[in-house]
């Protein structure tokens, strides 16, 4: 049967709704159904399924599964050097004194990564400015699916327009033959990331403090109690004195007022 001939109910979709929101907090609105019915329905499809109750009962059943329903339910659009006054914002600070410590390297998470565009820009920006200086990124997502491409470093020629060109030629590689079209990031970026598998819906697995903490385009689908409870909890990781980003369409007001405004979108934790 064509997946496109099944009509997910509205209790179907009431309890797609209720589940995604139990595991990532993201609230779905009732305008997303068709895009429920949409991404889900393939998966119907694979499995020869009569009905979205039946894929609800072979979610409940395989955790395999059930990752592969929060990765097509997920919004992953992402792209490199999005927002751009964010990287102006940070290659400025990079060349004063204070952001980098002494002693240790300057640690940076991109909390809600996607497919890695984003700690990618950071990294490539970190190449270019610091050179041979330690740095680490920390790269966490919810989607195991968005984090495997990431880890190939691996993107489109036409993707990487973005990219001031100098860092291309520098850390990116233009794939040959079978990667014609494609570029790589050189071995040595990308072993300065570690991609992770968090949920920042959850409490937090062990990774020390940052100096910068990159949150964007993700608080979007929360509601304002699951904003609270995440930003809370990425504080904690954040140094004394380190950078909290957010998207320029997203906004603290009512989610913390212990940081300092320094930019809008752009939060710094108070000195201890
Ligand atoms: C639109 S992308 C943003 C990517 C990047 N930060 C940017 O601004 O281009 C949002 C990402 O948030 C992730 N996400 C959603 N809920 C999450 C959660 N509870 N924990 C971790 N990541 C989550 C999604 O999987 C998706 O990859």
């Amino acid at each position: 049967m064509s997946s496109t001939s099944i009509a997910l109910s509205d209790r179907e979709f009431a309890q797609f709704r209720q589940l995604l929101y139990n595991i990532t907090g993201i609230s779905l609105s009732d305008a997303k159904k068709p895009l429920v019915a949409g991404r889900l329905g393939k998966r119907l499809y694979a499995y020869e399924l009569d009905s979205y109750s039946e894929y609800l009962r072979h979610i409940s059943q395989s955790p395999a599964e059930l990752q592969t329903c929060v990765d097509l339910l997920t919004t992953n659009e992402t792209y490199f050097f999005r927002e751009p006054k964010h990287f102006d914002f940070l290659r400025e600070r990079l060349s004063q004194p204070g952001l980098i410590p002494s002693g240790r390297p300057l640690r940076i998470w991109s909390g809600a990564c996607s497919s890695g565009e984003e700690p990618y820009s950071i990294a490539l920006l970190l190449a270019d400015v610091l050179g041979d200086r330690p740095w680490e990124i920390l790269a966490s997502d919810i989607s195991q699916r968005v984090l495997e491409r990431a880890r190939t470093g691996v993107y489109r020629l036409e993707d990487s327009q973005d990219i001031p060109r100098q860092m291309r030629i520098s850390h990116c590689f233009r794939g040959v033959d079978g990667n014609a079209g494609n570029m790589l990031i050189c071995p040595t970026i990308r072993r300065r990331i570690r991609f992770e598998q968090i949920n920042l819906n959850n409490a937090l697995p062990e990774t020390g403090q940052f100096d910068v903490i990159f949150l964007r385009n993700v608080m979007i689908y929360f509601n304002s109690e699951t904003k609270r409870h995440v930003v809370k909890r990425l504080l904690s990781r954040l140094r004394p004195g380190g950078y909290f980003l957010i998207s320029h369409s997203e906004s603290l007001n009512g989610i913390d007022d212990t940081l300092n405004i320094v930019k809008p979108s752009i939060y710094r934790k108070p000195d201890a």
